[in-house]
């Protein structure tokens, strides 16, 4: 793989409409769905994104009937559950943790074989927390030392139904399970202590599966669906990527100046902890048509730079509601008035870095006072941006690279990364998408 280095220049004050891609839950839960479900699923705003498209190419490698017509609307044609044929060659997810850990869940209901390997980063993964509960399911699983990919699952014959309590608050482990409970003879049910994102369930029953959600009496919940039934094809409009969106939004809200529309964008509630997060920081976010749109709730935004934002401390309970989001608050936070504090960080560790580490690093190196723990993060902002003029290591994480080129539209020096291509994973043109609004970043040549 080739990388490209790229460095991010102070930008004037940014204007415009920003049209965000698709959700990035959403489209991969749509493929997977519309793979399995009988009928014809057609999917209208998919994220083209690299993650997505290794979901779509391993569902038809599986025996879907998955394409893209020259509209851009994608159809589904599913195989049933049950009915996922084993591919002849190993699934390559890429850097696509949310396919993998999904996929296996899938193949948990199925008996097939199938291997999943992954990027240096994918493989660098813990899959320990799906395979714990997909053996309890009778699955039989192979993987590398630590429990990472490249792994071999084989699914049971007859998969068996369990009731599990999530040990991470983790949509991805919720969903395997959940998944997989789909060919067991019984009810399958996930305990969660914290919530965290629901699209399996609200899609799922979309889809026409009933998932029943049960308050228990310590404030856990308990998501409960019953095996053996078949998906309905349906259609899907899958609404803007909040968190693809809160790039450009800590982009305007830090160069002052700025006034941006962004529209059609996801507000699950379980999703948004970015946004109430930068408006308690003091930002200048309104939101308009607030509506429904396929069940979710979605709004236009606009966000003014008005160069106005403090120092919060971050409630460790918002953790699981802004889990994509920390990069990009570093980020702002190292352009407020005053401290921000993080807690509760434990799983950016293991996000598709070890964020914190990569965060923490990159931001020294563009002048930023900060400190970092274990689990926490602390950022001494002084109500303007930091110097800049770093490089900074990426480590294959799209998320590292879009926050540092943002940093780089408010720094008096530009920002560096060691490489832009993983941002094809989840914003393939954000690029693009910055130039338009008034963003200056381009290659560097070393
Ligand atoms: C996702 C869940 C989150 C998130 C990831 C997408 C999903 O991961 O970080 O980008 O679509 O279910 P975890 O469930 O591991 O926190």
């Amino acid at each position: 793989m080739t990388t490209q280095k790229f460095s991010s220049y102070k930008a004037r004050p940014l204007k415009g409409i920003a049209q965000i891609p698709g959700d990035k839950s959403i489209s991969h839960r749509s493929l997977m769905f519309g793979g399995l479900a009988i009928g014809e699923t057609v999917i209208h705003g998919l994220l083209e994104g690299e993650d997505c498209i290794h979901t779509a190419d391993a569902m038809r490698a599986m025996g879907a009937d998955i394409i893209c017509d020259d509209k851009g609307v994608w159809h589904c044609h599913g195989v049933g559950t049950g009915g996922l044929n084993e591919p002849t060659d190993i699934l390559e997810m890429g850097n696509s943790g949310t396919s993998t850990r999904l996929l296996m869940g899938l193949v948990g209901g199925h008996n097939i074989t199938v291997t999943f390997s992954g990027d240096g980063s994918l493989n660098k993964r813990p899959m320990g927390r799906v395979i714990k509960p997909l053996e309890q399911m009778g699955a039989k699983v192979m993987s590398a030392d630590g429990g990472r990919l490249p792994l071999t699952i084989t699914g049971p014959e007859d998969t068996l139904a369990i009731k599990y309590k999530l040990p991470v608050a983790s949509a991805q482990v919720k969903s395997c399970v959940m998944l997989a409970g789909l060919s067991a003879a019984g009810t399958t049910s996930v305990i969660e202590t914290t919530p965290t994102r629901d699209h399996t369930e609200n899609m799922l029953r979309a889809f026409g599966v009933p998932v029943e959600v049960e308050d228990l009496e310590d404030g856990a919940q308990k998501i409960s669906l019953t095996g053996g039934q078949d998906l309905k094809g349906t259609t899907v409009h899958v609404p803007s990527d909040p968190s693809s969106a809160a790039f450009p939004t800590v982009a305007a809200l830090i160069v002052e100046g700025s006034e941006i529309e962004m529209r059609n964008i996801l507000m699950n509630d379980r999703r948004n902890g970015i946004y109430t997060t930068l408006k308690e920081m003091g930002a200048d976010i309104e939101f308009k048509n607030e509506r429904i749109e396929s069940g979710e709730d979605v709004a236009d935004l606009i966000v003014r730079g008005t160069g106005s934002l403090k120092g919060i401390d971050v409630p460790a309970s918002r953790v699981p509601s802004m889990i994509d989001e920390f990069p990009i608050l570093a980020v702002a936070a190292s352009c407020a008035n005053g401290t921000t504090t993080m807690t509760g960080l434990e799983e950016l560790r293991v996000k598709e870095s070890d964020r914190l580490l990569m965060m923490f690093e990159g931001l020294k190196a563009n002048g930023v006072d900060l400190e970092m723990g274990e689990d926490w993060l602390t950022i001494r902002g002084n109500g303007s941006p930091p110097t800049g003029g770093g490089e900074v290591e990426t480590a294959l994480d799209h998320r590292i690279a879009m926050s540092f080129m943002v940093l780089g539209m408010a720094t008096s020096n530009p920002v560096t990364i060691d490489d832009s291509a993983p941002i094809r994973t989840s914003f393939p043109n954000f690029v693009d998408l910055m130039h338009d609004l008034g963003g200056n970043m381009m290659p560097k040549n070393s």
